[in-house]
């Protein structure tokens, strides 16, 4: 936890600024929060509403991730970054809501030398890794339905990839020449393995959803989409599974045994949407 991020953060009980007292955060009013030894600090207000990532889920993530599968959607996303970015890139801090491992946010970071970065995820084991994804990423534990930990226009790039999202709190904390990315599956995205592999589908008017709840909030500036087709091993597609939602739904035997079921290697598609938005003023 960099003194460099705490001055972005506020206390989750009553908003007001925090410095760092010794191996805790302090506000105004004393409410103190322990940083973890493993970096991350927990901002939560009380217990989680929300399922947080298992330690299982997190390392099956990282796993999956470090393999390169999902690295044209990173490239993708830093490549965004640094063309819709404020030019004082700096002046905010990048912001990962739901960020997890920290796999996208640290290569976003690497686009801007002079960057602070903060991920916030609902899951302490996400946030024990992502503290140690990058030099200049700091990570807190909050739930991303709840009030953000953040000051007004803290941010001058937000990310969210994959990740629940609170259209009226990421407008609040952006600078209003900051930029929201946020990474969407497109309806075939994982399309081979929905059946064979008993996945929840992914909502063909997701999409449109989406736009809806940001129109109050933000215009779009850019949208790109991704679309390749990987080939996984069973290892791989394992992971894939044990990673995301469908990890809440899935008997481990039965699907190691569709998993055998299927060819080796196995083409899947990715297919994802990249959007920038702006605040509305
Ligand atoms: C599908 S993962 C995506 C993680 C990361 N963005 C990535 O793509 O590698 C969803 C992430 O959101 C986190 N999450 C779920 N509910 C949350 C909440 N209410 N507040 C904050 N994070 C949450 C999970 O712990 C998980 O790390
Ligand atoms: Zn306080």
């Amino acid at each position: 936890m960099r003194d460099e991020a705490v001055r972005h953060l506020r206390c989750p009980h009553c908003s007001d600024t925090m410095t760092r007292d010794g191996s805790a955060l302090r506000c105004g009013s004393g409410h103190s929060f322990d940083v973890a030894r493993q970096g991350y600090v927990n901002l939560l207000r009380g217990a989680a509403k929300f399922h947080a990532d298992t330690a299982e889920m997190v390392a099956a993530r990282d796993d999956f991730l470090a393999a390169g599968h999902y690295a044209p959607i990173a490239g993708s996303l830093a490549a965004l970054a640094r063309e819709t970015a404020p030019e004082d890139g700096g002046a905010g801090c990048v912001v990962d809501i739901g960020g997890g491992t920290g796999y996208y946010h640290a290569r976003v970071m690497s686009e801007f030398a002079d960057a602070e970065g903060v991920l916030l995820d609902i899951s302490k084991f996400a946030t024990r890794r992502a503290a140690r994804a990058h030099l200049r990423i700091s990570a807190v534990v909050a739930d991303a339905w709840d009030g953000l930990p953040f000051g007004d226009r803290a941010a001058s790039v937000v990310l969210n990839v994959f990740a629940p999202r609170n259209p009226a709190e990421l407008r609040r904390i952006l600078r209003p020449e900051g930029v929201l990315l946020v990474v969407t599956p497109q309806s075939d995205h994982l399309g081979e393995l929905v059946d064979a592999l008993g996945l929840l589908r992914v909502g063909e008017q997701k999409e449109e959803r989406l736009a809806d709840r940001f129109a109050a909030h933000f215009t779009e500036v850019a949208r790109e989409r991704v679309r390749c087709t990987m080939a996984l091993d069973h290892k791989a597609l394992s992971q894939l599974v044990g990673m995301g939602p469908n990890a809440w739904h899935q008997e481990g035997d039965q699907l190691e045994q569709r998993i055998a079921r299927l060819p080796e290697p196995c083409d899947v598609t990715l297919a994802v949407t990249l959007t920038a938005y702006r605040p509305l003023a």
